[in-house]
C-alpha cells in the first residue's frame, strides 16, 4: 500500500505529468546553463519541451554543485514539487576507482565487493547521485564480449554472492542515511550471452539454462532488497527483454515479488521497433508498459503515445498509475520529498573524493583481485634488484577500465607503485608508448623492441607490462581476436632472450589469449584494470607485501576457437578422456580444458590438501579436508566445494560451485575446513521448472580450483 500522500499525488497528476515521470532524459535537457540550446536534443527526440519540467529522472550528471542547481531550478518549475532523481553509472567506484567487477569477482570475497560499493556510495552521494545503475549481474562465458569486465564472472553462486554484497554496500540499511544510494541490478536478463560475443547480438538460451545459470544473480539482488531492475537490450526467447511480459511481469514481479521500479536500458523501448516487434512508437509504449517497465530511458514512446493508448482504451490507466506510484515511492524511500538534495554537498564531496581511507580500501581490494597464474620461483621479488619495466602499461595511468571517467591524474601507475616500493633503487623503463585503441582504429604499440632490449640488458629482472587498451573493453567493445598485439608479443619474446627472468603483467578487461607468451614468462600476473591504486597493489604483490590470493572468476581460453569454455558445463554422451580416441567430444587440435580454469590462482605459500572425507553426523552430511601451509610464508587459501548430481531427471552440470571458505594460514600451520552438504545445495530446476531435490548419488568435490579436486561419491 502506497503512503497516503503518494496516492493523493497520483490522483492529482495529469496523464502527461505521469508519463513524464516515467521518462528519463539526459542532463542536457535540464541544464541550468542558459547557453545550452534546450530545443536541440528535445527536437531530436521529438518531444514537447514543456514536458521537461515533469520528467522524473536524469542520468549521468555529476557533481554536488551542479546537481543542487539543477534540482533547485527543476523544483521551481515542477507543478507538484516532485523532486528529480539523479541516476548514474557508478560501477566500480566514483572517483576512487576500484578494480573492474570481473577482477573483484576474483577476490572470491563478497566483503571486498561490499566495501567497494560502500565507498562508491559515499563519494557519489556527496556528489549528488541518488541511484547507481549497478551491480551488473549478467553471467558471462564469452570473453569476446567487452562487457565481461562488468560482470562478477561465469558462476551463478559466486555471482549471486557478489551481486548481493554490492547491493548491500550501496544501499545500506536505510536509503535516507547519508552516504547511501539506491542500486539497480542489470541487465535483466541474459545480456551476458550474446551469440559470438558480439554486443547487443541475439541471445537464445533454453529456459532451463536461463533458470539454472542466468537468473540466480538477479534474484539474489531482489532478495536483498535492490530498489531497481534494468531490462536488457537483447531478446530472450525471441522477445526483447524490455517488451517481455513473461520475463518482467511474470518472473520478476509475480514469481519473485519484486515491487520496485523497472527501468529500460538506454533507448531499449525505442529499439523494440528496430528489433521488429513493435510497428510504431505506440505499440512499443503499449508492449513495454504492459510488460512492466516503469521508466523509459532515453527514448520517448511513453510520453508521446501512451496518452492516446489510454484514451482509446488500449492501455489500462492502472498500469500507468502503478508505475508512477513505484517511482514516487522510490523518491520517498530516498527521502527526496523532505530533502530533494539528499546529501549533495560540495564541501563534503571535496573532502571524501579520493580521501586516504578510500584509497587504502581501493588498494586492499585491488591486491585481492590480482591473480597469479604462473610462477617459476621468481616471485616475490627481492628488494635491491635492478628492475626493468617494459611495455605500454609500464608508466601508463590509463588503467581504470570502463565506466570510470577520464580522470587519470590520481592513478598510481605500475612504475610509480614500484618506485615507492623500492625507493632509491634504479628502475629502467622501455617501450612505454601508449597502446593504440582499436576503437580509434589503432591496433598496436610502436615497435621499439630492439631499443628495449638494449636498454634493459643489464637489469636483474624484467617486468613486461602488457595488455589491451582500456578503451577496447566494456560496452560496444567486442573482439574476435584475443591475443596480445603483435608488437607486445614480440617484445616479450625478445626480452626473454636476454636471459633474465621475465615477469609478464597483463592489464585487461577480459581473459585474453595468453598462451603464446606463457612459455616465455617466468611468472605471469593477471592484473586486470585495478583502478586508482593499480600500481601500488601490483607492487604489493610483486614484492610479497601481499601474498596473492585471487582466484579466476572466469576461465581463460587456450584459444578463441574454444569459446565458450567454462567449468560448469553439462556432460555429453561421449566425453573425452583426453586421449586420441576418435568418436568422442573433443577438438583435434586443442585440449577441451581451458588454459586456466575457474577458481585457479597461485599463492606464494604452498598449501597441501589431505584427509578429504565426507561423513554423516547424525542427520547432517559434512565434507571436510585438512589444509597445511607447507611454507614459511603466511597466506590466504580459498577452499572450494563443488558438487555433481550423478543422475537426475535432466542433465546436470559436471561441477557446480556450492561453497567456498577463505582461510588464513601462518607458515607451517594446518586447519581443517568443513562444509555441511544441505539438501538446498542439491536442488535444481526440473523440466517443469519446479525447484526440486531428487535423491540419488552425488559427487562431492573439494579442491583448490575447479579442476584440481578430490572426489567422493555419496548417496543421499
Ligand atoms: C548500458 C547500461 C547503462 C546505461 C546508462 C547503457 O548503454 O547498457 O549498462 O547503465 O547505458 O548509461
Ligand atoms: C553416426 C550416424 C551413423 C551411425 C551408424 C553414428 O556414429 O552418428 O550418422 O548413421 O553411426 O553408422
Amino acid at each position: 500500500m502506497a503512503k497516503e500522500f503518494i496516492e493523493k499525488l497520483v490522483k492529482e497528476m495529469t496523464i502527461e505529468e505521469k508519463l513524464a515521470q516515467m521518462t528519463q532524459l539526459s542532463p542536457d535537457f535540464f541544464d541550468t546553463d542558459e547557453s545550452v540550446d534546450l530545443t536541440g536534443p528535445a527536437k531530436e527526440m521529438n518531444i514537447d519541451t514543456d514536458c521537461i519540467k515533469n520528467v522524473g529522472s536524469t542520468l549521468n550528471a555529476f557533481g554536488a554543485e551542479k546537481l543542487i542547481k539543477m534540482q533547485e531550478k527543476y523544483l521551481k518549475e515542477n507543478p507538484h514539487k516532485i523532486p528529480l532523481i539523479f541516476m548514474a553509472d557508478v560501477i566500480h567506484g566514483y572517483k576512487t576507482i576500484f578494480p573492474i567487477p570481473l577482477a573483484m569477482g576474483c577476490s572470491f570475497n563478497p566483503d571486498a565487493c561490499k566495501k567497494a560499493a560502500e565507498v562508491a556510495a559515499k563519494e557519489s552521494s556527496a556528489a549528488g547521485i541518488h541511484l547507481t545503475f549497478a551491480p551488473m549481474a549478467d553471467l558471462v562465458r564469452d570473453p569476446r564480449w567487452g562487457r565481461v569486465m562488468e560482470s562478477p564472472g561465469e558462476d551463478p553462486y559466486l555471482n549471486s554472492l557478489m551481486t548481493a554484497a554490492a547491493v548491500k554496500g550501496f544501499q545500506g540499511e536505510d536509503l535516507k542515511e547519508n552516504g547511501k544510494i539506491a542500486a539497480c541490478v542489470k541487465h535483466f536478463a541474459g545480456y551476458g550471452a550474446p551469440e559470438g560475443g558480439r554486443d547487443y547480438n541475439t541471445v537464445d538460451i533454453s529456459t532451463g539454462m536461463l533458470y539454472e545459470f542466468y537468473l540466480p544473480a538477479y534474484k539474489a539482488a531482489v532478495d536483498v532488497g535492490v530498489k531497481m531492475v534494468m531490462t536488457s537490450f537483447n531478446i530472450l526467447d525471441r522477445i526483447p527483454s524490455t517488451a517481455n511480459k513473461k520475463l518482467v511481469r511474470e518472473i520478476l514481479r509475480e514469481k519473485w515479488g519484486f515491487d520496485g521500479v523497472v527501468i529500460s536500458d538506454f533507448n531499449s523501448v525505442g529499439e523494440t521497433l528496430i528489433h521488429g516487434v513493435s510497428e510504431n512508437g505506440e505499440e512499443a509504449a503499449a508492449k513495454c508498459i504492459e510488460a512492466g517497465v516503469d521508466i523509459e530511458m532515453m527514448s520517448t514512446c511513453y510520453i508521446n503515445f501512451a496518452k492516446k493508448l489510454i484514451e482509446e482504451g488500449k492501455l489500462p490507466m492502472e498500469l500507468v498509475d502503478e508505475a508512477v506510484t513505484r517511482i514516487l515511492e522510490l523518491k520517498d524511500e530516498l527521502g527526496l520529498f523532505e530533502n530533494p538534495y539528499k546529501d549533495a554537498n560540495p564541501e563534503k564531496e571535496k573532502e571524501l573524493l579520493l580521501c586516504k581511507e578510500h584509497r587504502e580500501a581501493a588498494r586492499d581490494v585491488a591486491a585481492q583481485s590480482i591473480v597469479l597464474l604462473k610462477n617459476d620461483g621468481v616471485l616475490p621479488l627481492k628488494k635491491g634488484l635492478k628492475v626493468g619495466i617494459a611495455g605500454p602499461f609500464a608508466t601508463s595511468r590509463n588503467v581504470l577500465g570502463g565506466w570510470a571517467g577520464k580522470d587519470i591524474e590520481n592513478v598510481v601507475s605500475l612504475y610509480e607503485g614500484i618506485s615507492s616500493k623500492i625507493p632509491g633503487t634504479m628502475i629502467k623503463t622501455a617501450m612505454t608508448s601508449e597502446l593504440g585503441a582499436m576503437q580509434e582504429g589503432i591496433f598496436d604499440v610502436e615497435d621499439r623492441v630492439d631499443e628495449a632490449c638494449e636498454q634493459l640488458a643489464d637489469c636483474d629482472v624484467i617486468i613486461a607490462a602488457v595488455g589491451e587498451s582500456p578503451s577496447d573493453v566494456g560496452e560496444g567493445a567486442s573482439k574476435a581476436y584475443l591475443r596480445l598485439s603483435p608488437n607486445q608479443e614480440k617484445m616479450i619474446f625478445e626480452l626473454k632472450k636476454l636471459g633474465k627472468p621475465v615477469i609478464v603483467v597483463v592489464f585487461s578487461g577480459r581473459p585474453m589469449e595468453i598462451k603464446p607468451v606463457l612459455g616465455h614468462a617466468d611468472a605471469l600476473v593477471q592484473a586486470w584494470f585495478l583502478g586508482t591504486e593499480s600500481g601500488n597493489a601490483i607492487a604489493d604483490v610483486l614484492f610479497g607485501d601481499y601474498n596473492p590470493s585471487g582466484r579466476l572468476s572466469m576461465s581463460f581460453p587456450q584459444t578463441v576457437g574454444q569459446i565458450p569454455v567454462y567449468y560448469n558445463c553439462y556432460g555429453t554422451g561421449r566425453p573425452s578422456d583426453g586421449t586420441l580416441q576418435r568418436y568422442v567430444s573433443r577438438y583435434l587440435d586443442c585440449p577441451n580444458e581451458p588454459l586456466f580454469c575457474f577458481g585457479y590462482g597461485l599463492s606464494y605459500s604452498n598449501f597441501v590438501y589431505s584427509g578429504f572425507k565426507v561423513e554423516k553426523d547424525g542427520e547432517k552430511i559434512i565434507a571436510s579436508v585438512s589444509i597445511e601451509n607447507n611454507s614459511d610464508i603466511p597466506g590466504k587459501e580459498t577452499v572450494q566445494l563443488y558438487i555433481r548430481d550423478v543422475a537426475s531427471s535432466v542433465v546436470r552440470p559436471l561441477k557446480e560451485l556450492k561453497g567456498f571458505q577463505q582461510i588464513w594460514l601462518e607458515g607451517g600451520e594446518s586447519k581443517t575446513v568443513s562444509f555441511e552438504i544441505t539438501k538446498d545445495m542439491l536442488k535444481f530446476w526440473n523440466y517443469d521448472l519446479e525447484y526440486v531435490f531428487e535423491p540419488g548419488e552425488f559427487d562431492i568435490m573439494i579442491g583448490r580450483n575447479s579442476e584440481d579436486v578430490m572426489v567422493e561419491r555419496i548417496k543421499i
